[in-house]
Parts: C-alpha cells; structure tokens; sequence
C-alpha cells in the first residue's frame, strides 16, 4: 500500500510527521509532498530522516525531486491525503487549479482522496470555504473534519486539526478495502420510489438515500464496476458510479430485472413502495372532485424476485423495521432468499442521518452488530461480508 501525503502550509503542518510514522508503523509506504508554504513550517529532513525517502517538493526544482514526476506518483498510490489541508489546497482542488506540484497530483490521481482540513474558525467557516467542501464531497472524497477547540490564532472554535491518530485510522480504513473488488459488478439501489397520486402528488417515504450511495461510492472505490439504481433524491453522485434514475417501484423494477443477469453482487437499500395508486389521475385533482379513499395496489417486490431468480449473485437486503428487528428481519432473510440482510432500527430517526446503529444477519450464520458507526463505515462492512460470501462459496465449489 502507499499513500501520497501532501503538507499544505499551516501551523498544524508539524503534527503530518506523526501521521506519516503512523501509516508507516502500519506498513504503508508513504510518499511526502510539501508545498512551498508548508516548507515554511516543516523542513523536509524532518521527514526525510524518519522515513527514508526523499521529499516531493517543488514542480519546478526538478534536483529537489530526483526523478518523481507527479503522473508516474499518482499511478503509483493506492490514496492522496491531504494533511493539513488549508483553505487555499481546498479552493485549488474544488477548482482544478494546478499550480504546483500537490495540486497537479491531485488532477492526476485515479486513487481515493481524503483530506483533513484546519483553519481558523471563520475561514472553515466562510461561505467560500464552505462550498469547495461540499464540491469536493461531491466527488466522493473522504473528509476527517477538523475538531473544536483553542485554535493557533488564539480564538477557540471548530478548525484543529483531527487528531493524528483519527486521520490515521481514516486512512487505513480507506485503504483496507483496497481493490478487493475490482472485476466485480455491483448494483445498488438506493433511496424512496414515488408513487403518483395526480400530476401535483405522490405517495412516497423517508428515505433520503445516503445508505445507498455510501454503498455504491465504497464499492467503486475498491474497484467494483457499479450501477447505482436511484430514486428521486438530492445527494451527489460518487465519481464513477453509473447512475440509472428511476422514480416509482415499477420503474426500479425494471431497472433492476435488466442489470441483475450479469450482477456480481445485489446490494438493495431502497426504501421501495409496497403499494401504489391504483388509478392515478391523469389531471390534477380538483378539491370538489377528490375522493375520500385511495385505492392502492400492491407493487412487485423486486428483492422477492430476485431471491427466486438468483444464478449465483450475492444478495444483500435490508429491514427497515420499527418492531421485533432482528425477527422480522430473520423472516426476510430466509423468506427472500438473502444471502445478507440489514437490520434497520428506524424508530432511532436514521432517515438522513450520516450515522446508524445495525446488525447485519447472514445466512450462514453472520451476525454483526455496528453500533453508532457512519454509513461509509457500514456499507465497507456489509460489502466485507458480501465479498466473505462469494468466498466461502469459491471454497466450497473448488
Ligand atoms: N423491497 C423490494 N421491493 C419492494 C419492497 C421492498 O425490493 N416492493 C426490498 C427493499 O429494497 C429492502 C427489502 O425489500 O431491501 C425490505 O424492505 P422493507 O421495506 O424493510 O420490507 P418489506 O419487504 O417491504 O416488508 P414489510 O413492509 O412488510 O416490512
């Protein structure tokens, strides 16, 4: 494994080498980049004399480089972290900016990105600042926020640095999963279908898709090929997921019936309508005119098909329940023909929340609680387990 650690220039800077020695106490190869403005504060023999290796410094002092060339680095590593990043990197990466060597890696790197930011409080603030965050989120990368608390300038407030040992641990989460699903297709899907009542309402639900997506965006980017079914929301596409929009139960249905064939592994977060109106109205519905009673009709249940249908492919459902979880998410794991189900608790209010409390079961046996953890952090595990199945069966074939 090697990660590309790019120092941006703040008083923070110092605390990277204790993050360097961390990743490499875990193994990691680890190539340091320093900008002009974080030479200021760190001099590269600091990293140098501990890790052995030369500093990237300047693009254009080739002599400090000895042959590194920021294409030739980025082929090379499995992760970019920026640490610390400033707000100057943030606004250069939101903007495709490259003007040194950092930021022309950065444009030229296929691997993951995280980036643990510090600033002063107004400045992790500012409007500005605020918006190359949610452009760089929007790409997928993975953020280790800074934390609160008395700041360099003297103030106190949100904008330290995480600690060495939280960026750390991001990283070699991030990299755990590395590749292990390349040559594989996953299909998600994600987020609530809509029914329509008329052309003015619906019938729909909760779901803000953030399992999903956090799903989709894990498997990509431990190389899985992946088709994300979606409905109607509002979240970001993970950078290289195809995304294949749908808006009712029957839509998803369709969707899904024609990518499952050639599916590796099926994981279905979507909160899909049960019932549908039967009769939607072409015109609106006019208030004198509405009736009283809707009448509905059941829609497919999608993931019951595929249980019946399956040739091989590792199926992964959820439960969203607000009573008996783990029984009536039994009775789905069995009943479906799952190889993983989901247990949701959503009586705890998950819906659009960044973090969940689950348990997944599995037909052989599996049984994980995670507790308080992000949605990242479960779908790597659900896909942990689903990759573990495919295994087991491999084993079991040979
Ligand atoms: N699901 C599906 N098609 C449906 C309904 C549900 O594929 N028409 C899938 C969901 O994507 C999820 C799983 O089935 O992975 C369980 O969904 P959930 O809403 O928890 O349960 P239901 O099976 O609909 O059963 P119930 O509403 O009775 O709890």
């Amino acid at each position: 494994m090697k990660v590309a650690l790019g120092v941006t220039g703040c008083i923070a800077a110092y605390k990277s080498i204790e993050v360097m020695r961390g990743l490499q106490k875990a193994g990691v190869e680890v190539q340091v980049v320093l900008t002009r403005s974080a030479a200021e504060f760190v001099t590269p023999l600091a990293y140098e004399s501990l890790s052995g290796l030369s500093v990237i410094q300047d693009m254009f002092r080739p002599e400090l480089n000895r042959d590194i060339h920021h294409i030739s680095l980025a082929q090379s590593i499995d992760l970019l972290a920026v640490v610390p990043a400033t707000a100057n990197i943030l606004g250069k990466m939101a903007h495709g900016i490259a003007d040194d060597f950092l930021s022309t890696l950065y444009l030229s790197n296929p691997a993951p990105v995280l980036i643990a930011p510090a600033m002063n409080v107004e400045m992790w603030r500012h409007a500005a600042v605020r918006a190359n965050v949610e452009t760089l989120r929007g790409r997928g990368h993975h953020f280790v926020n800074p934390e609160s608390g008395m700041l360099a300038c003297g103030v106190e407030g949100e904008g330290r640095l995480a600690a060495v040992d939280v960026i750390v641990d991001r990283i070699l989460d991030v990299l755990g999963g590395c590749r292990d699903l390349a040559g594989l297709k996953v299909l998600v899907t994600a987020g609530p279908t809509v029914e329509d009542i008329d052309p003015i309402r619906f019938i729909s639900n909760r779901s803000s898709g953030k399992m999903g997506y956090a799903v989709a965006q894990a498997a990509r980017e431990r190389g899985a090929e992946v088709t994300l079914v979606s409905g109607p929301v509002t979240l970001p596409v993970p950078a290289g997921v195809e995304l294949v929009q749908v808006r009712s139960a029957a839509g998803m249905a369709e969707a899904v019936a024609r990518l499952f064939p050639g599916t590796d592994i099926v994981v279905k977060a979507a909160a899909v309508a049960d019932y549908r109106p039967a009769e939607p109205a072409g015109q609106k519905v006019k208030k004198g005119a509405a009736p009283r009673t809707i009448t509905l009709e059941r829609t497919e249940d999608i993931l019951d098909r595929l249980g019946r249908e399956k040739t091989g492919q590792v199926l992964v459902g959820f439960a969203a329940e607000t009573e008996n979880l783990l029984e009536n998410a039994r009775a789905k794991l069995v009943g479906k023909n799952l190889d993983l189900v989901v247990a949701n608790d959503v009586t705890r209010g998950v819906f659009g929340e960044d973090s969940a409390s689950v348990h997944i079961l599995g037909k052989h046996g599996e049984d994980v609680t995670l507790r308080d953890r992000s949605k990242g952090a479960i779908a790597r595990r659900i896909l942990d387990l689903a990759l573990e199945t495919r295994r087991t069966r491999g084993d079991q074939t040979s």
